[in-house]
């Protein structure tokens, strides 16, 4: 029977959900993002091959695959093209394949100036974002004042309000940050340009994924970041302005929750982070830094040094309850085989004794100490391994701690970046 799947982060992001889509789109028909933006970056490694995406979905690989943009992702029309016109330079046919929602917020250059101006005047404040101009782009939608990409094609009143809205953005730029402003005259003609560009790509989005549905056909959701840096259900502030939550697609796609079937969660053996906020399981010492190193823990999207630690089950357990995560992914294991003892944090203590409530905004776990247990490591290599029955027993009893501390069956485990590296514990994902 077919079934609609979605695919989300259960953490900060970065766990591997770009790999996990393209494994699971080889039975979709559709892959669909629902929230985010170009703030995203999906690394795929085909045939030794390295492709980071950012809007596109990460189904695009598939020659069979349909590829949506929903309407809850913000989308900047020059990224959006770029990204097409660097697939297209490696032979993939994406023009045919890719529909982006009329509904989309627009990302302006000026959502980009004021994301990087209001970043610079936060001093330590500041929430270390990717500077893609997510967080005002979501704020103008929030505010009913987002121009959308159908408004593109009613040009005069678009550029009566994209004057509007920038005269608005350079208020704020010049005389709040005191930075330059930008240029409406030049986004005009650009934007009067990618949207004779886009044109054939726009749709309606809803329409065509609920087609996929009622043909019987399978149905994949792919979230970008992950469950904490939810805007509602995150370590707020310091989250991103989407919901990355599987809630997320009923908004972000117009595809109604009981029409959901599975619900694939996705995490690291370990865990990292970018950018600023409560990180309860960080390690700052040698083996944060072997996590670094061994993982190659830098952001696919603006190259940073991703944080690195310790694989949190309490923030997981949060993320399974929020998701409704019913299977789990288990990437990047071979990254723990050198290590003589592997910890997992099991539960979060305060300081005075009081119980932690769930309470996962940035205050909360600021106070928490992280209250760990202990597993031997298995020192040897598990790369490239894809047969459950040659994971050394040290790999299969932390596999199945993780299942026990979180309820949830591991599905799928991955032991490196290729396709191929993948054990698939559970095949039934899309049976
Ligand atoms: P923004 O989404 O650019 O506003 O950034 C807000 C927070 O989300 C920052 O901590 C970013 O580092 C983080 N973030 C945004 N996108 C990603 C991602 O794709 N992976 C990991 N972290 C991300």
């Amino acid at each position: 029977m077919a079934k609609n799947v979605v695919v989300v982060g259960m953490a900060w992001g970065d766990e591997g959900k770009g790999k996990i889509v393209d494994l699971l789109a080889e039975k979709a028909s559709a892959v669909v993002r629902f929230q985010g933006g170009h703030n995203a970056g999906h690394t795929l490694v085909v045939n030794n091959v390295k492709q980071i995406l950012h809007l596109i979905p990460s189904g695009i690989l598939h020659e069979h695959v349909q590829c949506y943009i929903g309407n809850g992702v913000v989308v900047s029309p020059s990224a959006l093209l770029d990204e097409i016109k660097q697939l297209e330079e490696h032979g993939i046919n994406v023009r045919a394949r890719l529909s982006v929602s009329h509904a989309c917020p627009i990302v302006l250059p000026s959502h980009i100036a004021l994301d990087q101006a209001r970043e610079a005047k936060s001093g330590d404040r500041k929430i270390g974002t990717t500077g893609r101009g997510i967080g005002p782009a979501y704020e103008d939608k929030a505010a009913r004042r987002s121009i959308r990409i159908g408004d593109l094609y009613q040009w005069d009143d678009a550029k009566e309000r994209i004057v509007d809205l920038f005269a608005y953005h350079n208020f704020l730029l010049q005389h709040y940050y005191e930075v330059e402003p930008v240029d409406v005259e030049e986004t005009l003609a650009d934007f009067a340009r990618f949207a004779v560009e886009m044109r054939p790509l726009v749709k309606d989005t809803l329409a065509a994924v609920h087609g996929h549905r009622e043909r019987g056909e399978n149905v994949l959701f792919e979230g970008a970041q992950g469950a904490m840096l939810d805007v509602d259900l995150g370590t707020f502030p310091y989250v991103t302005s989407s919901s990355t939550s599987a809630g997320g697609v009923c908004t972000g796609t117009g595809f109604g929750p009981r029409y959901i079937d599975e619900v694939v969660g996705v995490t690291k053996a370990y865990a990292t982070r970018v950018g600023e906020g409560a990180f309860p399981t960080e390690l700052q010492d040698e083996t944060g830094k072997y996590f670094a190193e061994k993982g190659n823990e830098f952001g696919a999207t603006t190259g940073r040094e991703r944080r690195c630690g310790w694989l949190d089950a309490v923030a997981l357990k949060h993320a399974v309850h929020m998701n409704s995560v019913s299977t789990m992914c288990l990437t990047k294991l071979d990254v723990l085989d050198s290590l003589e003892k592997i910890r997992i944090c099991s539960a979060y203590e305060f300081s005075n004794g009081q119980a932690f409530r769930g309470e996962f905004g940035e205050r909360s776990l600021r106070a928490i100490e992280p209250k760990y247990e202990e597993l031997d490591g298995w020192m040897e290599s598990t790369e490239d391994i894809v047969d459950v029955g040659e994971l050394p027993e040290e790999a299969i009893k932390f596999v199945h701690r993780v299942e026990d501390l979180l309820e949830v069956p591991v599905g799928i485990v991955s032991t490196g970046a290729n396709r191929a590296a993948t054990i698939v514990r559970d095949d039934t994902i899309f049976n």
